[in-house]
């Protein structure tokens, strides 16, 4: 086999890469540990900054979104019974849109069979040869062979437990990372939102948030102990403690139902340097992991993304190295002021096992302040609609 970038990984971060540059006219392969129905049936992130809507267009996979895509102008942040109402698009002209991982992920396999692209999937052993020099090349086994991808170059678009960042040599790169002493449960049920924007609630049982898919599929979270296990949450405990936490007034209007979903994943903040080793170019979760409280993970995927297939295409049309020397730096001064907001959010929104009362009140003053201040509102939306790329 032969291309011209191997792309490991077929999550949103390959796709959307592959796609990109096919359309440039740049050859990919696609190397995917899962079959298509497992990545199919993960349910992840809901909402996409202004920026990543823009980029989906661009890639030809816009057309679902913008018939079944929800564009929010704000969203609520709640103490106990305080809701405060941050209207990103009074704020900064901008809105978000809610359309799942899933769905952006099913569109692009939808355009990458139609250009063609070869995607392999239940790839086992995948290892990154010689990234250092020209010659790259990737070994991998497929249908119970071993088999050789000749390339010029490899995205590392195979998340957090990938093979790509592992492949760069520890003295090579530098990890940074805080792991929080809690996880988010979620669960998706065909009921009806609480509230027609997002709430995210802080309250003394801990962090909540009321999230949507459409007007008749909500996906809802709450803060837990990371001892906790899916079997300790039945469907009415989960509604009982979601119900506790969110504002009296949402209560109100709650209609629960059965879960058709239901997980829990850790929360962890994680950024890789550099996102770059000879002509291994990280993507993604493989290079950094954000806590999911300001709905950051999947745009910052896309805007790695943005940053990557530009340079790619390129050099390998031969009109020089700068992009692709300049893509690490470029894509990390974003992923850093992500990270921040990310970590402020989750500080700001959930309770910390064995925490003083000075914590708490910490938490309170800061939305206490959001609700009274135009400028710390502005500060967050500009945020959370997403930076400029
Ligand atoms: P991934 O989606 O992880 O895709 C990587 C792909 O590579 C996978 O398909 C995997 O099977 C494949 N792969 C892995 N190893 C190999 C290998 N060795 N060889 C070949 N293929 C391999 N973000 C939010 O904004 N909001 C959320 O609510 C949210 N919830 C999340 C819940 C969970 C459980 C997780 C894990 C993430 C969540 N995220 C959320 C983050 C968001 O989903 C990710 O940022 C996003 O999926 C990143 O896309 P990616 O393509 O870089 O990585
Ligand atoms: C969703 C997940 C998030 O992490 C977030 O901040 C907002 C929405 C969701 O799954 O809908």
């Amino acid at each position: 086999l032969i291309t011209e970038v191997a792309i490991i990984g077929g999550g949103p971060s390959g796709l959307l890469l592959s796609q990109l540059l096919n359309r440039a006219g740049v050859a990919t392969v696609i190397l995917e540990r899962s079959t298509r129905a497992h990545v199919l049936g993960r349910i992840r992130a809901g909402i996409l900054e202004w920026g990543t809507v823009g980029l989906l267009r661009e890639a030809g996979v816009g057309a679902r979104m913008d018939r079944e895509g929800i564009a929010h102008d704000g969203c609520v942040l709640s103490d106990e019974d305080l809701m405060v109402h941050v209207n990103f698009r009074a704020l900064t002209g901008q809105q978000v849109m809610v359309y799942g991982q899933t769905e952006v992920t099913r569109d692009l396999y939808d355009a990458q069979d139609a250009q063609g692209t070869t995607i392999l999937h239940e790839v086992t052993d995948v290892e990154i040869r010689d990234p250092e020099r020209t010659g790259s090349h990737v070994e991998f086994t497929h249908e119970g062979r071993r088999k050789r991808l000749d390339c010029l170059y490899v995205a590392g678009c195979d998340g957090f437990h990938g093979v790509s960042r592992q492949t760069i040599p520890a003295q090579k790169r530098r990890d940074f990372e805080r792991v929080y002493p809690f996880g988010w449960l979620g669960i998706l049920a065909e009921v009806p939102p609480v509230h027609d924007e997002l709430i995210y609630s802080n309250s003394r049982h801990g962090f909540a948030l009321a999230s949507m898919r459409n007007e008749r599929l909500v996906r809802h979270y709450v803060q837990v102990p990371l001892s906790d296990r899916i079997e300790d949450w039945s469907d009415q405990r989960f509604w009982e403690e979601f119900s506790r936490r969110i504002p009296a007034e949402a209560a109100g209007r709650l209609v629960t139902g059965p879960s058709i979903e239901k997980s829990i994943a850790p929360l962890r903040s994680f950024v890789s340097e550099p996102l770059r080793w000879g002509n291994l170019f990280l993507v993604g979760d493989a290079a950094h992991i954000v806590p999911p409280t300001g709905a950051k993970g999947l745009n910052l995927a896309a805007s790695d993304v943005f940053y990557l297939h530009g340079a790619l295409t390129d050099a390998v049309k031969g009109r020089g190295t700068a992009g692709i020397d300049a893509y690490s730096a470029r894509a990390l001064a974003r992923i850093w002021k992500a990270m921040r907001f990310s970590w402020q959010m989750t500080t700001m929104l959930h309770r910390f096992e064995g925490e003083d009362a000075f914590a708490e009140r910490m938490r309170k003053a800061t939305l206490a302040h959001l609700a009274q201040s135009e400028t710390a509102r502005r500060e967050m939306a500009e945020n959370y609609v997403g930076l400029p790329f």
